[in-house]
């Protein structure tokens, strides 16, 4: 289980995150909705410990990984497996060692096998002969599914998706909400995704919710949300530029 107490995160003296709490249960696929630059993705990294919060708490497991040593972070980010929204892969290592970095670093695993697990993998998300290629040769859908492949090679408790879908086509892009659904039904997976691609949300989660002016302000059901008469949420869901969300957040 994840939960977040209370966060709140300023860049430059800039409010971000002002005060969020959201608990996800396990085995829970919970997508993170909102508008571009509320800070969705800063919410992503506060959860592996890539960034730290100014104030709050973030509980995995009920432990506080404020508290943690590098050690301990070390161990917690085995767990996790996260697809960064720019995918973030190295661009002087081929495919085959982008994927199995995590791998090669932190199992006992022999190389034949590690192969085959990369392998395995990148057909999960529907690449086949690309593991020689240098990620600059791909396209970005593509580096997607690369960053997708690396995220679940090491069979993560946790995943974290930052924008799984954003630049696929809508055929990739279902065969990877499918490859999320599947993960979560047979592994058990806990997922938090952040995605404005609203079909995906629907699709993938078991709950959504709207991050608005750094706090959770909704959070229900695929139906709820479809349902729900918050006029912020409505504006967002249905993409209108008339309502209460105004003018351009930078
Ligand atoms: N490391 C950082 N240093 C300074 N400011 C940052 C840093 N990371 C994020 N920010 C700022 O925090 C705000 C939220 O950024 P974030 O990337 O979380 O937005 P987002 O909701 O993921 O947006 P998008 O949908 O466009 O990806 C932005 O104003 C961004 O400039
Ligand atoms: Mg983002």
């Amino acid at each position: 289980m994840i939960e977040i107490i209370d966060v709140y995160k300023s860049f430059n003296g800039k409010p971000v995150l002002n005060g969020v709490n959201l608990t996800i249960s396990k085995g829970e696929t919970l997508t993170i909705i909102g508008r571009s630059g509320e800070g969705k993705s800063v919410l992503l990294k506060h959860i592996i410990g890539l960034l730290k919060p100014d104030r709050g708490r973030i509980l995995i497991d009920g432990e506080d990984i404020g508290d943690f040593n590098t050690r301990q972070m070390v161990e917690l980010r085995k767990r996790f497996g996260m697809l960064f929204q720019g995918s973030a892969l190295f661009d002087s290592m081929t495919v085959d060692e982008n994927v199995g970095l995590g791998l090669r670093e932190h199992s006992s695993f022999p190389e034949a096998k590690i192969k085959a697990i990369v392998k395995e993998r990148l057909s999960q998300v529907g690449l086949v002969d690309v593991e020689h290629i240098k990620p600059a040769e791909l396209s970005g859908g593509m580096k997607k599914r690369v960053g997708l492949a690396r995220a679940i090679a090491m069979d993560p408790e946790y995943v974290l998706y930052d924008e799984p879908t954003t630049g696929l086509d809508p055929i990739m892009a279902d065969t990877i909400n499918g490859l999320i659904a599947h993960l979560q039904n047979t592994l058990n997976i806990t997922s938090i995704a952040v995605t404005h691609d609203m079909v995906s949300a629907y699709k993938i989660s078991d709950r959504l919710a709207m991050l608005y002016n750094g706090k959770i302000i909704f959070s229900g059901t695929p139906d709820e949300v479809k349902n729900t008469t918050d006029q912020v949420v409505l504006q967002f869901i249905n993409g209108r530029a008339e309502g209460p969300i105004t003018g351009i957040n930078s």
